[in-house]
């Protein structure tokens, strides 16, 4: 097999925008045939890194180059894509697995990513948005939702894989549409949730529950037992009991 470029972007919902991820893929396929090209979703979306890699490693490529479009990269980005590698690593056992690399050159100095930005500033729309008259909605409807699912930001988390663990609520919820179905469930980002030494927090509301150090198997369990079944997952969770607490 040929060692596999993968493509890291943050979100593609859409037909469309996957559509232009695909096209990215087959250009540079295209301009580096010694290797073959595909692409995952960090943020929003499928397929998501995990999935991804467990695709390839089901194909048994034995490298894979981990490029990642989000810019600018922020320094504790690499380190969050090696946790989260290696967090599959475990989750996955005793199985087959690439070599994996990651790229991650300092754009300023990257004078193929200024002849793009180039490119791209001369296929600009030639019509002022200024001139378009657009009518903007007015009002919206209030969700029916019981459940909040936030995810920690605050820097511990950051360090620990938050990042990835919201991409993957985010890409579940959608393709469960957990929005809309059940007891309805909508997700967010916050700021330091308090119990930094459970890094990767994430907290469910209404109930409060704190889950400490998920990963994206723990979300898989949470979305399936709290918020689909009602019942908060104690194996993870960590009471409010007043005393200092550790990860189990
Ligand atoms: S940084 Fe997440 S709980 Fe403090």
């Amino acid at each position: 097999m040929k060692p596999v470029i993968l493509l890291l972007a943050k979100a593609a919902m859409a037909a469309k925008p996957r559509e232009e991820m695909q096209g990215l893929c087959d250009t540079v396929a295209k301009r580096n045939p010694d290797y073959a090209v595909t692409y995952a979703l960090q943020e929003l979306g499928t397929p998501s890194l995990r999935a991804k890699l467990t695709e390839l490693a089901d194909d048994r490529v034995e490298e894979v180059i981990i490029v990642s479009l989000i810019f600018p990269m922020e320094p504790a980005f690499p380190g969050w894509i090696r946790k989260s590698v290696h967090r599959w690593i475990e989750q996955r056992g005793d199985a087959f697995f690439p070599r994996i690399r990651i790229a991650h050159p300092p754009i300023g100095e990257t004078d193929r990513l200024s002849d793009m930005i180039e490119a791209l500033t001369f296929a600009a729309d030639e019509s002022d948005i200024v001139q378009e008259r657009i009518k903007v909605p007015k009002g919206t409807v209030v969700p029916d939702q019981k459940y909040r699912l936030l995810v920690c930001m605050g820097g511990a988390c950051n360090d620990a894989g938050a990042s990835l663990i919201y991409g993957h609520v985010r890409s579940e919820q959608d393709r469960l549409k957990l929005r809309d179905s059940g007891a309805g469930m909508m997700s967010c980002k916050t700021n330091c949730l308090g119990p930094c030494s459970l890094a990767p927090v994430v907290q469910v509301w209404p109930e409060g529950t704190i889950y400490g150090g998920v990963d994206e198997a723990d979300i898989d369990l949470i979305l399936e037992s709290h918020i689909g079944k009602g019942e908060p997952v104690d194996i993870l969770s960590y009471p409010s009991n007043g005393k200092k607490q550790t990860l189990k």
